[in-house]
């Protein structure tokens, strides 16, 4: 294996823990054929083959877990390492990595340029995805830090919240019901809607309100992006449920309102977490200090460049937070 590269064994634990080509490729900003080519110089050199496809599964050989397991020990050593160096030069250099759900991308990357101005030498990596996927990467060990809604129970992690993320429902400013106040929960599930993909936080908070209230909503279109959703609503296509967050920056002025619908919004927070024991680096913990103080830094993240219906800003919390 003397010929085998590092990027070689990273493309391999990819694939062995997504178990697919296309979502390892995908992760690691490659193309298909090139993480199949990594794969098969890996192979050859090793001399046995590592995966079997049976239907269209992919499962590792015993030579492939034996070497995924391999991988993990040395992963784990080298990040250790990483860590030690970066530590040793403080706060001057060093490696932050964040993996965040969709919605946290309105403002994680504030925070991130603060940090960054302040300690120019840090290396950022910021890797956005849905929900599920964060969690995955947590499950797995794969970043520093992460943010998202409540952690569902059963995962061994430290999570503490920092910030408010109020769900509205969202409407055109030409929709029927944009001025009616105090909307019923059963008049708005008769609406179209449009909802995030599965996996997402935000949809399955929604679901989850719904359900609660023995009703069932009527999904016309699943999206699986918020600005793809915001546009949807100005076509006149539904509603939805979205973060307030998703109206900061450049959100599309006074086409959108938030309907005035009882029990909304729904008080949705923002954690960072990290699994139990792992050891934070100084570099980590420096950037949970700007988390703490992101109420203050954003101050303007959820005022509401949307026309807002008469839905006050962030309401004693009555729907208490339920875990996914
Ligand atoms: P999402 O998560 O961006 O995956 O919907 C947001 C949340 O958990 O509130």
């Amino acid at each position: 294996m003397r010929h085998s590269t590092l990027r070689q064994l990273e493309v391999f634990e990819a694939i062995a823990r997504l178990k697919s080509f296309t979502r390892a490729a995908e992760e690691l900003f490659l193309t298909q054929p090139t993480a199949s080519m990594q794969v098969k110089k890996l192979t050859d050199d090793i001399g046995l083959p590592l995966f079997e496809q049976i239907g269209k599964k992919i499962y590792l050989t015993d030579a492939g877990r034996e070497l995924y397991q391999t991988c993990l020990g040395i992963f784990e050593h080298l990040a250790r390492f990483e860590m030690i160096a970066s530590d040793m030069k403080g706060l001057k250099a060093g490696k932050l990595r964040l993996a965040v759900v969709t919605t946290a991308k309105y403002f994680t990357p504030r925070l991130l340029g603060m940090f960054c101005q302040k300690y120019p030498g840090i290396e950022v990596a910021l890797k956005v995805t849905n929900r599920e996927r964060v969690l995955e990467r947590l499950i797995n060990n794969q970043d520093d830090l992460y943010i998202l809604g409540l952690l569902p129970d059963g995962i061994d992690a430290v999570a503490e919240a920092f910030l408010d993320n109020p769900l509205i429902v969202l409407a055109s400013v030409k929709h029927p019901l944009a001025y009616t106040k105090n909307i019923s929960i059963k008049r708005i599930s008769e609406e179209p809607f449009i909802l995030r993909e599965a996996g997402s936080g935000t949809r399955s908070a929604t679901e989850r309100f719904f359900a609660k209230h023995n009703l069932k909503l009527k999904v016309r279109m699943e999206l699986g992006s918020n600005e793809a959703i915001k546009q949807a609503i100005i076509g006149g296509l539904g509603i939805s449920v979205l973060s307030r967050h998703t109206l900061a920056l450049d959100a599309p002025m006074g086409q959108l309102i938030s309907l005035d619908v009882q029990g909304f919004p729904i008080n949705r927070l923002w954690y960072y977490a990290y699994p139990s024991g792992k050891q934070l680096s100084i570099v980590a913990q420096a950037f949970i200090g700007y988390l703490q103080q992101a109420p203050h830094f954003l101050v303007d993240v959820s005022c509401h460049h949307a026309v807002v219906g008469c839905c006050p800003l962030l309401q004693s919390v009555e729907n208490k937070e339920l875990p996914d």
